[in-house]
């Protein structure tokens, strides 16, 4: 039992909260859609899990009354947009993303105009408003198709990661210019400390999200968006991997290959600093709540709901027109 204020009673299993989301989703057509780097609970009880990018694509696609989105506010911004006319709950309001926060709109907007005669692209981790500044948005699965889509000689600003955005002019050989903006949780994963687990782990290929720092992605054998990694673990003859990125994929990556190791970054037990923060808030509790009472709601004026789906709808038909997606 759940009493009105929301705590749980001791007594009830994760199982029977389990049990009645099911039964929940049924009765309201209700679609659960989390992100790789959810807690392994709700990853379990998704309808679907995937990274950013797959996640956009299943919200514009669902033929269900409500989404629930498991993962941060971005993303859930992201449904509504993509699906204005359904109803799309976030289990905990308060899942941000530092990475977002590190673009302010108004400040990208003086940005912006400080550098007229520019393409902007902006990677999803943005709020709407910077969506409805962009011309087209891309993700880390598909940021090099979306900037190799335009012509070499393009002047482009790409935001707000200037990790991801450096990695991909290194590999296109541009010169985009970059905003400022990091998240907190791959800008912070340690080079010196990947050095030491690659001497002592020789036989381990590094894997590396491209939200990681240059220096990491230098030494990695493949770096990817989430879902890319878990592919690569899957189809890759090594056994064992360091994981430069959230730890939350390594539940996927399990799953997919029961004989293999995982080694995350950094691999102190008593470290939880790759685990994403926001991400973490969301339980399968708050996930119960949400969908029994229909709240917290993303809502979102109409106005920036057409202007920031122009590059959202862009981004999927380049991916579309590439292959990336069905
Ligand atoms: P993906 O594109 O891999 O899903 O990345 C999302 C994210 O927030 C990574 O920190
Ligand atoms: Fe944002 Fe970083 Fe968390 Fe991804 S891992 S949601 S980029 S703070």
């Amino acid at each position: 039992m759940i009493n009105p204020i929301g705590r749980r009673n001791q007594m009830e299993s994760d199982a029977e909260l389990i049990f009645k989301i099911k039964q929940l989703q049924k009765e309201k057509n209700a679609i659960v859609l989390a992100h790789y780097y959810q807690v392994p609970e709700i990853q379990d009880i998704a309808d679907f899990v995937g990274d950013s990018l797959q996640l956009s694509q299943a919200a514009s696609k669902t033929n269900a009354d409500i989404i629930v989105f498991a993962g941060v506010h971005f993303m859930a911004e992201t449904a509504k947009i993509l699906s204005p006319d359904k109803k799309v709950l976030l289990p905990e309001l308060n899942a941000g993303c530092s990475l977002a926060d590190s673009c302010p709109p108004e400040a990208f907007r003086r940005f912006i105009e400080a550098n007229p005669g520019h393409t902007v692209i902006s990677y999803i981790n943005c709020s709407a408003v910077v969506k409805t500044m962009s011309d087209v948005i891309c993700t880390s699965s598909n940021a090099k198709t979306i900037v190799d889509s335009f012509p070499q000689n393009e002047q482009i600003i790409f935001a707000p990661d200037k990790n991801l955005g450096a990695y991909i002019n290194s590999i296109t050989g541009r010169s985009m210019m970059l905003w400022d903006g990091s998240c907190h949780v791959h800008n912070q994963l340690n080079d010196e400390k990947v050095i030491q687990l690659r001497v002592a782990n020789p036989d381990a290929k590094l894997i590396a999200h491209p939200e990681c720092r240059g220096p990491i992605l230098a030494l990695a054998d493949f770096i990817g968006s989430t879902a890319a990694l878990l592919e690569y673990t899957k189809r890759d003859s090594s056994r064992r991997y360091i994981v430069a990125t959230e730890g939350g994929i390594i539940h996927q990556m399990k799953k997919a290959s029961a004989d293999k190791e995982f080694i995350v970054v950094p691999a102190d037990e008593t470290c939880s600093c790759n685990d994403c923060p926001f991400m973490k808030m969301n339980t399968i509790e708050k996930l119960y709540l949400c969908l029994k009472n229909e709240t917290p709601e993303i809502l979102i004026d109409h106005e920036t709901i057409v202007k920031a789906g122009k590059p959202i709808l862009k981004m999927l038909e380049i991916s579309r027109a590439a292959n990336l997606i069905k």
